[in-house]
């Protein structure tokens, strides 16, 4: 997608060919800075710190987080090194295994001399497949919004989201966000209520200045007001991204998505959600007991970091002193609040069999 006009993906090889290019998406909105990642260390901290983050892209980043490892050194050891390292460094979106384990699969049999090119190679298909598969959600989701224009007789047709799962979490296009580029680009009245995603607030740093970027009409909303704006008609579909989708449909998805899907359901709001098939766990069942859930550090709740007047970025703390906060990062959507799945082979039913059937080759091999 583009910022100020112009073309850019979240991650690039550098022209030095010995370097991974990122986009640091911890002083977005206020300040665009990229950074250079010049080894599996730096990987690892990009992923950990959030500089890189949503599913996919942490995927990628691992993806390259394994060729510069094997830029520093090619033998078996340190690629066991590397792959446990980068696999410790968020423990819920089921993508980064998911790459880890392309990338071993890619390697381990391969002579030293040859694994420095090969794992270039496969990092770097895994970042154009990313790609493809989200201009394939985006054309299968483009089908619920124009349905939806046509209810309305060309009304506006307003899209809830919740968190990022824009471009920024992914190399381009986005999950969530793919179908909504599609809409607005071909001219349909696409509008976004972008939940503010508390406490990181991706929605209101991230998926706003994405969508700014692009053009797409939006309105930032604090993470509450979700069910009032459902109660009165003023949402026509909610489209969320996750982190780990089980072999029977539940959705892992950033705190506090599980509540927007109960009101969706109260007011009969169709609830879908975008996902790459990488992000589909067909080794687990039940997410509720079966995802691990990240907790993070006390001071993403206790604080809050913004512009002030004149300019400057300062963080402030929110709580009392002395107050206890729980970090919780993610939370599971039973299957039965799941209106579909928008997936890189169409909308499927939230159910086992219609995963199975749509991903053959993926749930076969599950244990
Ligand atoms: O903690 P984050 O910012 O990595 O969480 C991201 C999300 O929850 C996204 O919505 C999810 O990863 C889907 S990414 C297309």
């Amino acid at each position: 997608m583009k910022v100020d006009g112009k073309p850019m993906r979240t991650i690039w090889v550098e022209s030095d060919a010995r370097t991974v290019g990122i986009i640091d998406q911890r002083y977005l909105p206020f300040e665009f800075v990229t950074r250079r990642l010049e080894s599996v260390a730096d990987a690892v901290l990009a992923i950990k710190t959030m500089q890189v983050r949503g599913a996919p892209l942490i995927g990628v980043t691992a993806a390259y987080g394994i060729w510069l490892a094997l830029l520093a050194d090619a033998s078996d050891e340190n690629l066991e090194r590397a792959y446990a390292a980068l696999l410790a460094a968020r423990p819920t979106a089921i993508n980064l295994k998911w790459a880890l384990d392309q990338m071993l699969a890619a390697v381990r049999n391969r002579p030293r001399s040859e694994r420095v090119a090969v794992a270039l190679q496969r990092a770097s298909e895994i970042a154009e497949e990313d790609i493809a598969i989200n201009q394939a959600i985006g054309r299968h989701g483009l089908k619920l919004i124009e349905d939806m224009a046509t209810k309305k007789n060309g009304g506006r047709v307003n899209v809830l989201t919740h968190c990022n799962a824009g471009w920024l979490a992914t190399v381009d296009w986005g999950t969530a966000t793919a179908p909504i580029y599609m809409a607005h680009d071909k001219g349909l009245p696409v509008h976004v209520f972008a939940d503010e995603t508390r406490p990181r607030n991706q929605g209101a740093s991230l998926t706003a200045w994405e969508l700014g970027q692009h053009g797409v009409p939006h309105t930032v909303i604090p993470d509450n007001t979700g069910g009032h704006l459902m109660q009165h008609g003023l949402v026509d579909l909610v489209i969320v991204g996750t982190d780990r989708v089980t072999a029977q449909g539940d959705v892992c998805n950033k705190i506090g998505t599980y509540l927007k899907a109960l009101a969706a359901a109260d007011n009969k709001v169709p609830f879908y959600v975008a996902l790459p098939s990488p992000t589909i766990d067909f080794s687990v069942s039940d997410g509720i007991a079966e995802i691990p859930i990240e907790q993070r550090g006390p001071e993403e709740v206790a604080t809050m970091t913004g512009k002030t007047k004149d300019g400057r970025i300062e963080t402030v703390q929110v709580v009392p002193d002395g107050s206890a906060v729980a970090n919780y990062g993610f939370d599971v959507t039973p299957a039965r609040l799941v209106t579909g799945l928008i997936t890189e082979r169409g909308v499927l039913q939230a159910n086992r069999a219609a995963l199975a059937a749509a991903f053959p080759e993926r749930a076969k091999l599950a244990p």
